[in-house]
């Protein structure tokens, strides 16, 4: 089977984790900050401060923008459950604004529609790994008062504006899951431009706890205050040493990612599948290459016949609201968001990750094409 994603490891990052096994630290040690600081030169962001997924970079960033009970915060519906989530452990409320139909990001128009006076944060996530208008989005945060974060656990690599992902937002939350751009197993990191954001964000991943273990050593003191509420979302030093050696490959990670889009897009252009719109002014890290089955095609059947053929396609992503919690807990249904529920109904997500062989990808696009010939309708 062709996975839609999977890691790409090397010996060298092998051997770079086996040697902080021999170390002295597994965690909070110094690989922590070296990752940050190479992380954050990459993207051209000011801090950098590493955490334990892309989930606990979310909530990170929700709770150093201190969402309370009864606080509204607008996310978009194509996206996994984090995003909205991250509001939840809050106590506050997930907004849900509509979808572009050609591009699936989050719409602006959508966006101004939704904010009430309880609005108090806006979350874009760059689906599939193109990032959002956040030029549009900036301006119309800025103008209502409200924070901007971008999840952009699909987007590390891609630029918009000719600006790097990481420097967009406020704040902006990365993941370094196994099908992610670069992987430490699990972790995540959040950027941002605000030094008192950066320390407030420290704080709340180490159990809101005034200085770690390692500070308190160096100045040999036992003393330290715990003076908010936090989590244990530290990433330990064997993670980092991963991400830092995953780092110095991500610009050959994002070319081949790029490569294995044209020849799909070239592939598919006179055919009746229709992959994402994509927008002049962004560049893509394709994450995914999602694309919209024809009118009339049976999506269930085209999913269990590239299955059958050896190609793991996924679907990305059911409309989160439609999910059993948030119907429960806020009452929302169908008919919230017709863009995503329409794209839904007729999007797969087909392989794509930088180990893939061009036999591979051609093997995906003869199957594709395949569907498209007999109309895959049952
Ligand atoms: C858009 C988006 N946000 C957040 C997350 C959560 O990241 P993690 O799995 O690292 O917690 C994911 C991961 O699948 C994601 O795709």
């Amino acid at each position: 089977m062709i996975p839609y994603g999977k890691q790409t490891l090397d010996a060298d990052d092998i051997e770079a984790v086996v040697s902080v096994l021999r170390s002295d630290y597994l965690t909070t040690g110094p690989l922590v900050e070296r990752f940050e600081h190479a992380f954050a030169r990459v993207v051209g962001a000011p801090h950098a401060v590493a955490v334990s997924s892309g989930t606990a970079a979310l909530h990170c960033a929700v709770a150093a923008l201190g969402i309370s009970p009864g606080d509204e915060v607008i996310v978009p519906p194509m996206t996994f459950a984090a995003t909205a989530n991250c509001v939840i452990y809050q106590g506050g409320v997930p907004v849900f604004a509509d979808v572009a139909p050609d591009t699936l990001l989050i719409s602006p128009e959508a966006v101004e529609a939704c904010v009430t006076e309880r609005t108090r944060a806006v979350i874009a996530v760059d689906y599939a790994g193109q990032p959002c208008d956040y030029q549009a989005l900036g301006a119309l945060c800025s103008n209502k008062g409200l924070a901007l974060v971008a999840d952009a656990c699909h987007s590390l690599g891609a630029t918009r504006d000719a600006r790097p992902v990481g420097t967009l937002a406020d704040l902006t939350a990365f993941s370094f899951h196994p099908v992610k751009p670069i992987t430490t197993g699990e972790g995540g990191m959040v950027t941002t431009g605000d030094a008192a954001m950066a320390t407030a964000l420290r704080t709340i991943r180490n159990h809101g706890i005034s200085a770690d273990h390692r500070q308190r050593s160096e100045q040999c003191s036992w003393v330290y205050e715990i003076t908010r509420t936090g989590f244990n979302y530290r990433l330990s030093d064997i993670h980092c040493a991963l991400g830092l050696s995953q780092l110095g490959k991500l610009a050959a990670f994002t070319e081949r990612r790029t490569q294995i889009a044209a020849r799909y897009q070239e592939a598919f252009a006179t055919s009746s599948v229709q992959p994402l719109a994509l927008s002049p002014d962004a560049s893509h890290s394709y994450h995914l290459f999602v694309i919209r089955l024809p009118a009339g095609m049976d999506r269930g059947v085209a999913f269990k016949r590239l299955h059958a053929a050896g190609v793991g396609v996924n679907v990305h992503y059911i409309p989160v609201y439609l999910h059993p919690l948030y119907r429960d807990l806020l009452g929302y249904g169908p008919g919230l968001c017709p863009n995503a529920e329409a794209a839904y109904e007729r999007i797969l997500s087909l392989p794509v990750f930088p180990s893939m062989t061009d036999r591979q990808v051609e093997d995906v696009i003869c199957e594709v094409l395949k569907l498209t010939e007999d109309g895959a309708t049952g």
